[in-house]
């Protein structure tokens, strides 16, 4: 059976194994001096997260290159790095305070909250590391920019805190959205689609893909908060209406906002359209985002 039919959950599965392997390489072991660190460090990334940032990277690079490109694993793990980190952050008790995460205790409640503060700067150190040994300066910019300030997923981050005493509008909600979930997203399209060389109407159509599915993720992810138990989510449930989050539930109500994500679904089918028929993955994924439970 070749890979292309594979059922996607068994795909997903070997490529998130894949991805697991290139983070054991890239992370020092846990018995490296100084061992705590090390220890939080992994404590977050070897988590059973689904990976979707890494796997999109990879998949955007084989929709560009028909196949794989050196480095790629490298690229990819950067974007999973910054992913952990920033979960680590967001759950501290100065952001969302959260106990729980992936079914298990956040950094901060195992490692205490200095441990999880450091370990989340670790994490953005070496997605950097890792990025510089894959890939060019460009890239390097491209990762910079899109977890930074200015649209990226920390100027998300704030918008989204400073959203809690905020009146709910279309507009912020949409802002917060786009910045804190969305540019990480696209950006995992963006990398691979960069370091495969792809062609500027490729790059396009996969910076429009990513931002659709970017939007879908966080709709999703407002909806699971809503109408998912904490055991089902592996993280707290009905903590977004508690901190007077600005999510999609809270202004559209849930019926108006699983049509925003059917919609967004569809604007991401439809961006893959240059690629013809190939890009099953992509597509498959998008599908995944959208119908996902947890
Ligand atoms: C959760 O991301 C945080 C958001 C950006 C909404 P994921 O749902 O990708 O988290 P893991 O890594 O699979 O746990
Ligand atoms: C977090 O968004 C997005 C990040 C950039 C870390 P949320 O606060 O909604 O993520 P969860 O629901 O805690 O996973
Ligand atoms: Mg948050
Ligand atoms: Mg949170
Ligand atoms: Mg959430």
């Amino acid at each position: 059976m070749t890979s292309s039919v594979l059922p996607l959950s068994q795909y997903l599965a070997a490529q998130a194994q894949r991805i697991d392997a290139a983070l054991d390489r890239l992370l020092p072991p846990e018995s490296e001096p100084p061992e705590t660190i090390h220890r939080a460090m992994r404590y977050s990334v070897f988590a059973g997260g689904k990976r979707i940032r890494p796997i999109l990277c990879l998949e955007a690079a084989r929709a560009v290159a028909g196949a794989d490109v050196d480095g790629i694993e490298d690229v990819a793990c950067s974007l999973e790095l910054i992913h952990a980190y920033s979960l680590i952050h967001d759950d501290l008790p100065a952001l969302d305070n959260d106990d729980l995460r992936r079914g298990r205790a956040t950094s901060h409640k195992v490692f205490g909250e200095a441990m999880a503060i450091l370990a989340g700067d670790a994490l953005l150190t070496y997605a950097f590391e890792a990025l510089a040994r894959a890939g060019s300066a460009a890239l390097v910019a491209e990762l910079a920019h899109a977890a930074g300030t200015v649209g990226g997923m920390i100027a998300g981050q704030v918008h989204d805190l400073e959203g809690e005493n905020q009146t709910p509008t279309a507009e912020l909600l949409e802002r917060i959205h786009r910045a804190k979930t969305g540019a990480l997203l696209r950006c995992s399209l963006r990398l691979g689609a960069m370091h495969a060389g792809a062609a500027p109407a490729q790059l396009d159509a996969l910076s429009r893909f990513g931002e659709h599915i970017g939007l879908a993720f966080q709709i999703v992810d407002d909806i699971l908060d809503v109408t998912q138990t904490s055991e089902q989510l592996g993280k707290t449930a009905g903590k977004d209406a508690a901190q007077h989050k600005i999510t999609f539930p809270a202004v559209y109500g849930l019926d108006a906002s699983r049509r925003m994500a059917e919609q967004q679904r569809t604007l991401a089918h439809q961006a893959l359209a240059v690629f013809g028929g190939g890009a099953l993955r992509l597509r498959q994924i998008a599908d995944l985002i959208v119908d996902r439970t947890s």
